[in-house]
């Protein structure tokens, strides 16, 4: 069950709205980049504008220069990320599907980022094992976006491609109230949840989730350092 909005005078669309207004500049590349999301029927599900904006911050502020994305689409948060790092700064990002990977160069060109980006098309459980076994440079910054239930793998992998003060950020760790109490055969819940329990739990991890309200409803982001 997707969250909603409860005991709210106004709503969560009008509070993500109320922060677009004062935050965020029509812009014509990220827009289109909607349009051929929608135009090529591929689904809805790119992070949204107000989130985009906060990941890019979240680049500025870490300084990050190396950055891996799991789960391309068709690119929009990809760009958002790419257009944060400086001039020498490099994102991979990891697609399954071969003509999201295509809509998504076709959008990151567009938008002047196709020196930074490195779109990898394949399963991401596949690629990050085989970065590993070539000793792939730590990234700065991981942002986790693709097969729900996979998170926990893509987080042991993530720590693998990391070093101490790489971060690591994971969308919709809250996208159902079935995360606080997975149902048994529930695999999308129980597989966040399993997530959301490790970066608590690990060591090596200085974690938070931030509960965030939208025109999607309530979800949540995760947010860890690497010690
Ligand atoms: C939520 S969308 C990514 C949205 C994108 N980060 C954005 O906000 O613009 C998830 C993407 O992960 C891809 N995906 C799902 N399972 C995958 C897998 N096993 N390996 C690689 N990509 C996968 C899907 O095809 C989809 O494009």
């Amino acid at each position: 069950m997707r969250l909603m909005s409860n005991n709210f005078e106004y709503g969560y669309d009008a509070v993500d709205t109320y922060v677009e207004s004062l935050f965020l500049k029509n812009d014509a590349v990220l827009e289109k980049t909607i349009t051929s999301i929608q135009k090529s029927g591929m689904p809805q599900i790119s992070v949204y504008p107000n989130l985009g904006h906060f990941l890019s911050l979240l680049v500025k502020i870490s300084k990050s220069k190396r950055i891996l994305e799991i789960g391309t689409l068709g690119g929009y948060s990809a760009i958002w990320l790419a257009r944060a790092l400086p001039e020498d700064g490099t994102l991979v990002t990891l697609e399954r599907q071969e003509n999201y990977a295509d809509t998504a160069r076709a959008n990151i060109e567009e938008a002047g980022m196709k020196e930074k980006v490195d779109i990898r098309i394949g399963d991401a459980l596949a690629i990050l094992k085989s970065m590993i076994k070539s000793e792939e440079a730590p990234f700065d910054l991981m942002f986790l976006d693709a097969h729900k239930p996979s998170y926990k793998q893509y987080l042991n992998h993530a720590l693998s491609l990391s070093r101490p003060g790489s971060i690591i950020v994971a969308d919709n760790v809250i996208f159902s109230e079935d995360v606080i109490e997975p149902k048994e055969n529930d695999e999308m819940a129980s597989g966040i949840h399993q997530f959301n329990q490790a970066i608590a739990k690990h060591p090596k991890l200085d974690a938070t989730i931030l509960p965030l309200v939208s025109k999607k409803g309530l979800d949540g982001i995760a947010l860890a350092l690497i010690k």
